[in-house]
């Protein structure tokens, strides 16, 4: 019978089509290809009802067996399909966890950023907070609040940058000083690090830098406590060797006031052509001095009850000294290979 042989001849052609398979998505196909609602198997089974009554019988059971054999058939070549692409995947996933790790790029503190944290450390480790304030200050909190009234030629000396309204960039970080005395009562022990602005531009000038201001405001600070904080902050900075000395100066918001120099801590100023120093034994730090009282009053702290004293780094130019940068303007340029090397 015709139908007969040709279920038989589709059975080896699809048993053939089964091992030829090679991936399970193939094999799927042969799968639709001989046993889907289209194949010619199928259009067989659909058709025995019309067949005469006595052919109905074998060619039902000849399609039946086939249908069975070749999903037999497709079921164990599938497994092994799928085992074999199992190997394959974790063979070539596969990893040498022994291989040496890929290095990743690592970045650098700025130089700068080095010494502000050193300096907050030390005041943090004896007990200062931190505060801070804004860039762009009011006149009163960077000028008048600090006895800087309107019109002082003091103001001139500062290069200021003017905004609208009465606003102008900070030109250090001594109004964070006043903001914080607003705020709370004393006793107060805070250190401000900060970013700052003036109109200045040369080797050691950016119209950028930052100060680290400090003030402690308590019952009985003298210049003694001052002196000695200080020549603390200093070994800590740069080393257990530094001495500090302070000299006199003149600062609004300070009486007295003084400016602190450290021993250079390359030549101690034992040498005359030492880069650091250029020979002076000594380094310029920064300002400091005892809180004036009219500055205490301003912000509502009894002069009569409350002393106090401050001081204002700038740790640029601490970080040129301890790295001996010879140019402030390197610090701001952001080039990898100067940077690279710290
Ligand atoms: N604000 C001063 C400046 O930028 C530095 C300074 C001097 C800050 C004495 C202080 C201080 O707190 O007591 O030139």
């Amino acid at each position: 019978m015709a139908v007969i042989e040709r279920i038989n001849e589709l059975e080896s052609e699809a048993l053939a089509a089964v091992s030829g398979a090679g991936s399970t998505g193939d094999l799927e196909s042969v799968r639709v290809r001989y046993l889907g609602r289209s194949a010619e198997l199928t259009e067989i089974k659909k058709g025995i009802g019309t067949l005469p009554v006595d052919e109905r019988k074998q060619v039902g059971g000849a399609a039946n067996r086939v249908s069975r054999s070749l999903e037999a058939a497709i079921g164990s070549r599938s497994q092994d399909l799928a085992g074999g692409e199992r190997e394959k995947r974790l063979r070539e996933e596969a990893v040498d966890v022994t291989l040496p790790g890929v290095p990743y790029p690592k970045g650098s503190l700025h130089p700068t950023l080095r010494i502000i944290d050193d300096v907050v450390d030390f005041f943090v480790g004896l007990g200062y907070r931190i505060a801070e304030g804004p860039e762009v200050e009011t006149d009163y909190y960077n000028f008048t609040a600090l006895n800087i009234p309107p019109e002082h030629p003091a103001r001139t000396m500062q290069d200021t940058f003017f905004l609208d309204d009465g606003l102008v960039l900070r030109t250090h970080t001594s109004p964070v000083q006043i903001r914080t005395m607003l705020s709370q009562e004393p006793p107060v022990y805070v250190v401000c690090p900060g970013r700052t602005y003036r109109r200045d531009s040369d080797p050691t000038h950016t119209p950028m830098f930052n100060q680290i201001e400090g003030l402690a405001v308590d019952h009985g600070l003298s210049l003694a406590h001052l002196k000695g904080t200080l020549a603390a902050m200093a070994r800590h900075t740069f080393g257990e060797g530094a001495v500090t000395r302070l000299r006199p100066s003149y600062f609004q918001f300070t009486e007295p006031s003084v400016e602190m120099d450290v021993s250079c801590f390359v030549c101690g100023g034992a040498d005359q052509n030492c880069k650091v120093c250029k020979g002076a034994g000594w380094l310029e730090m920064g300002g400091a001095g005892m809180v004036d009282p009219a500055v205490l009053s301003e912000v509502g702290y009894d002069p009569e009850e409350f002393t106090g004293f401050a001081f204002g780094f700038g740790p640029d130019r601490m970080a040129m000294v301890k790295y001996g940068v010879p140019d402030l303007r390197l610090f701001f340029e952001g080039d990898l290979r100067f940077l690279r090397q710290f």
